[in-house]
């Protein structure tokens, strides 16, 4: 029985095999008995479309039972603790995907909770969107090994997992952002420490065009993440210059692939000719969460061996 708080909960050599398995289950797509009689809870504490809609197609597909929950509706909203809700769901279901905020939260849930429990995103990570993220650079570039991903933004959950994943991978990842948001230093050193194992190279700057510069995959997201909306003002103030524009895609690799986590604020984080522009890879990344969480599933749920091909 194994969690899934962040990548590096996966080996090198498990993450290619997910990632392997996620493309053979999105060129067969269609229903499958894997999951058959088992049940998959989904507690959401923030909202969510694409995680909540992926996963709960995703199990469906595996032939099992999702059971959406959001935490308004549990008596975790009238203060019973997320251990004694691990402790009861365990006895009801096999898997508990959850979306939080701090992540000690899921940490507190994994000591308790007696099947696999999955970070659906929480302040501090969002590994189920790195595993899509590199599924897609992988379709589009045939490989990581090697490719410079550049960030540009918020150092926030999702530049933490992609750090992760990216150096898990043997990728170069330049995250850039302004000295006040940049990346939790600990995480580009448990990255760093990755990479030195992989090949790759992890690398935090306050300069957009020094990351951006012959970069093979260059990502953005949201400049307020979920819960900091009263920072708004201030933070578009710092982020501007770290806009995802003509310019910096002009810096990039002719042959550059974007991507957006998604949802995406068209002229903030992100040009609007950018998003919807010919490098734009954001839908087939946004797909793909259905096609790696479907593995991950498999390689948390599966029959030892895989038994899911
Ligand atoms: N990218 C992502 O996790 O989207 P949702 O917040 O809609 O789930
Ligand atoms: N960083 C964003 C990601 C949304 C999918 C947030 O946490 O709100």
């Amino acid at each position: 029985m194994r969690h899934y708080l962040d990548v590096d909960a996966l080996s090198a050599g498990e993450l290619a095999g997910l990632l392997d398995l996620a493309d053979v289950l999105k060129a067969g797509r269609g229903p499958r008995e894997d999951l058959a009689g088992r049940s998959v809870g989904m507690i959401f504490e923030k909202p969510s479309t694409r995680t909540r809609v992926s996963f709960q197609v995703a199990v469906a597909e595996l032939g099992g039972h999702g059971v959406v929950l959001n935490a308004a509706d549990l008596q975790l909203g009238r203060g019973e603790t997320i251990e004694d809700t691990g402790r009861v769901l365990s006895r009801y279901l096999h898997a508990l995907v959850v979306r939080t905020h701090a992540q000690s939260r899921l940490e507190a849930l994994a000591t308790t909770a007696t099947v696999p429990v999955v970070n659906a995103l929480s302040d501090a990570a969002h590994p189920c969107q790195a595993l899509a993220d590199l599924q897609t650079v992988r379709e589009r570039a045939g490989g990581l090994a090697g490719l410079t991903l550049a960030y540009l933004g918020d150092g926030n959950n999702v530049a933490h997992s992609l750090l992760v994943a990216g150096a898990t991978a043997g990728m170069r990842v330049v995250v850039a952002s302004p000295p006040a948001y940049q990346p939790d230093a600990a995480v580009a050193e448990r990255a760093a420490a990755l990479a030195a194992r992989t090949g790759g190279r992890v690398l935090v700057t306050a300069d957009p065009l020094e990351a951006a510069t012959g970069a093979d995959v260059v990502y953005t997201d949201v400049w307020a993440s979920m819960g900091q909306d009263d920072e708004r003002e201030d933070r578009v103030a710092a982020l501007r210059p770290y806009r995802v524009d003509a310019d910096v895609m002009a810096a990039a690799d002719d042959d550059a692939i974007v991507l957006h986590c998604l949802p995406a604020h068209r002229g903030e984080e992100i040009a609007a000719e950018v998003i919807d522009g010919p490098s734009s890879a954001v839908w087939d990344q946004a797909e793909n969460r259905l096609h790696t969480q479907k593995a991950l599933l498999l390689l948390l749920l599966g029959e030892p061996g895989g038994g899911a091909t």
